[in-house]
C-alpha cells in the first residue's frame, strides 16, 4: 500500500511509519522537523519524507506522478493545551489547539482527499476525549469532537466516491504529547500499542476504532449518565 501520515515524526504517528514501512509498504511522512525526517528516512527505504508546517495553511506540497494515488492518508498531526483558567479565557490558545486538531485538516482534506484511489481511506486521529466533557479540555475536547463529527459526515458524502473513512479514538498512549500532562493517566499504553490497534482495525475495515477496550467502555458507561450528574463527578475528580 501507498500510505500518507502526517506527524510521522513523534509518538503515534512515528509507531504507524515504522510499523507500516516494516511490513513492506511505501510510506510518505509528513512532518516539520528536517532532522526527524532524516532519522525516519534512514530507518528504511520504504520511507519518504515531506517537510512542512501544517499551520502554514499555503505551503502544504503537491504530490508527484510518482507518490499516487494513496491507498491510505491518515491526518495524525495534532496538539494539546489546557485552558487552565476558564473565566480568563485564553482564546490564542484555543485557537492554536482548534487550528492544528481541525482547521489543517480540512486543508489536508482539499490538498490530498482526490489523490485517494477508489477504495482507499482516509483515516483520522480523534480521540476518546470527545465522548465526554472533562475540566480544562475546553480546547482539545472541543477539536476532537468536532473532528469526529467531521469525519461521520464524511463517511457519508465521501462513500459515493468508494472512499472510506476511519475514526481513531484512543484513550491514554505514552508520547511526548502526554508526557507534558501533570495528572493520572489510567490504562496508559504505548505508541506502538496504539500502532498496533490501529494496524489491525484498519485491516478489519472497521469504520470506527477505539481502544484499550476496558478504558473506551468505562468512558463510554460515563459518557451515557445525565449531563448534571456528570458535571458533578467531574467537579469532584478535578479539585
Ligand atoms: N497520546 C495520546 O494519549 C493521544 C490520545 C488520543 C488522541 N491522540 C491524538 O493522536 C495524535 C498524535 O498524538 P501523539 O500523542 O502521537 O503526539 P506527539 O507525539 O506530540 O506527535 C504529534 C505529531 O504532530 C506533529 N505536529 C504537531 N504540530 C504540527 C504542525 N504545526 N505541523 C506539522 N506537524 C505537526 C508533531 O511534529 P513535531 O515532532 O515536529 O512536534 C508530531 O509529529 C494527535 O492528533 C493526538 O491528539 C493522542
Amino acid at each position: 500500500m501507498r500510505i500518507m501520515i502526517t506527524g510521522a515524526t513523534s509518538g503515534i504517528g512515528k509507531a504507524l511509519t515504522l510499523a507500516y514501512a516494516q511490513a513492506g509498504h511505501q510510506i510518505i511522512a509528513c512532518g516539520r522537523n528536517h532532522e526527524k525526517l532524516n532519522e525516519l528516512a534512514a530507518v528504511s527505504p520504504n520511507i519518504e519524507t515531506l517537510c512542512f508546517d501544517l499551520s502554514e495553511y499555503g505551503s502544504y506540497p503537491s504530490l508527484s506522478p510518482e507518490q499516487v494515488p494513496l491507498d491510505l492518508l491518515m491526518l495524525n498531526a495534532g496538539d494539546c493545551e489546557y485552558i487552565d483558567d476558564a473565566l480568563a479565557f485564553d482564546a490564542k490558545r484555543f485557537e492554536k489547539i482548534i487550528n492544528i486538531n481541525l482547521i489543517s485538516v480540512a486543508y489536508c482534506l482539499q490538498a490530498w482527499l482526490p489523490q485517494i484511489k477508489p477504495m482507499g481511506r482516509l483515516v483520522l486521529i480523534s480521540s476518546s476525549a470527545q465522548f465526554l466533557p472533562l475540566s480544562r479540555a475546553e480546547a482539545y475536547g472541543a477539536s476532537k469532537a468536532a473532528l469526529t463529527y467531521l469525519g461521520r459526515t464524511l463517511a457519508i458524502d465521501l462513500a459515493k466516491h468508494q472512499i472510506q473513512v476511519t475514526l481513531v479514538h484512543p484513550g491514554f498512549v505514552d508520547t511526548p504529547l502526554t508526557k507534558r500532562n501533570r495528572f493520572a493517566m489510567p490504562m496508559l499504553i504505548t505508541s506502538e500499542q496504539a500502532a498496533t490497534n490501529i494496524i489491525l482495525g484498519l485491516e478489519k475495515g472497521q469504520s470506527e476504532i477505539a481502544f484499550p477496550k476496558l478504558f473506551i467502555f468505562l468512558i463510554r458507561c460515563l459518557a451515557i449518565l445525565p449531563q448534571g450528574l456528570w458535571r458533578r463527578l467531574a467537579l469532584r475528580m478535578s479539585s
